[in-house]
């Protein structure tokens, strides 16, 4: 097995982007691929003050983040797919749209190519069906927010993932510097199985008035040494985000009294006010 010299990152929003920089921290060259200019320039920024921090912080010298900065290359297309041993999809949490964007690797990338996604809780099984005869180059790689910082890479296999695709997944994890766990292709999987339902809870607790978001996230935060609340959790990862991964947990497991989105959390997403990302969610950050 061969160290992973280029990849490509489908999606330049928060994942995306994190994921990039964290790859082109380790020495990997990234093609950072993104249908939006914008979002590819929203991307760079985040990219350069990343860097700027880790010298300030003396963690890299100024060559180390010119390199790393050398490494990315910003595509509204896939210019430089035919180098790539290794393709990330990180867009959008629908479904149908990662259908499409896996139809779209299958045709560009070399066959040799692992197809990965970010998702945070999509059935691995259903995308590797998609593409019938790729399937086996097909697994889930799901980082978490903000990719930079936080140690886990949540390694999902299909029953159809062969074992080198997985055995290259996890050696490009731990070359990112993460740890990668190993779970099995349930929705959620095992993080937002667990960490959604909690989410959703707290923002019932708002909507009964049980106590104000400040509350709620100080007693999480103090009561349960959580880094940061529920609620401001939920600002970070995104409204929309959140929302999504509950009608994913809802759909695939049943019990809606369970999994249904909490309207408190619903309203907001329709408000367009999706948390950190837009400058309002539970909190203002204007
Ligand atoms: N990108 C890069 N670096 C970041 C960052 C970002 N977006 N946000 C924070 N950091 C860095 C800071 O620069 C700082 O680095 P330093 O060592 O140079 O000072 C370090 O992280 C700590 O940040 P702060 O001092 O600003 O604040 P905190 O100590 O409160 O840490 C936090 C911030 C790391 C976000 C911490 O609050 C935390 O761990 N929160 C929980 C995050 C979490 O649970 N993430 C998982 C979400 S679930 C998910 O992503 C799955 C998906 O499917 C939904």
């Amino acid at each position: 097995m061969s160290d992973v010299n280029v990849i490509t990152v489908i999606g330049a929003g928060t994942m995306g982007s994190g994921i990039a920089i964290t790859a082109a921290m380790a020495g990997v060259e990234v093609c950072q691929v993104d249908v939006d200019q914008a979002q590819l320039d929203r991307a760079k920024a985040y990219h350069a003050k990343t860097l700027s921090r880790n010298v300030e912080k003396e963690r890299m010298t100024p060559a180390e983040a010119d390199e790393a900065t050398a490494r990315i290359c910003y595509c509204t297309d896939h210019a430089r797919a035919g180098d790539s041993a290794f393709a990330i999809e990180a867009a959008t949490e629908n479904e149908a749209l990662k259908k499409t964007i896996f139809g779209q690797m299958v045709d560009t990338y070399s066959d040799d190519c692992v197809l990965a996604t970010n998702t945070s809780s999509i059935s691995i099984t259903s995308i590797g069906d998609s593409v019938e005869a790729a399937r086996d180059r097909v697994i889930g790689m799901h980082f978490f927010n903000p990719v930079p910082v936080m140690k886990l890479v949540e390694v999902i296999v299909s029953p159809a993932t062969s074992d080198d695709v997985k055995a290259r997944t996890i050696a490009l994890s731990e070359r990112m510097g993460k740890t990668p766990i190993a779970a099995n292709d349930f929705p959620g999987f095992v993080s937002n199985r667990v960490l959604m339902p909690m989410i959703n809870e707290a923002f019932h607790a708002w909507n009964d008035g049980v106590a104000d978001p400040e509350s709620i996230d100080g007693i999480m935060k103090l009561g349960c040494a959580f880094p940061m609340g529920p609620l401001r959790l939920a600002d970070l990862i995104g409204l929309d985000v959140c929302r999504d991964i509950m009608l994913v947990l809802h759909e695939g497991l049943g019990h809606p009294e369970k999994y249904a989105p909490c309207t408190k959390l619903v309203e907001l997403v329709e408000a367009g006010h999706l948390g950190n990302k837009t400058g309002r969610g539970v909190y203002d950050y204007s």
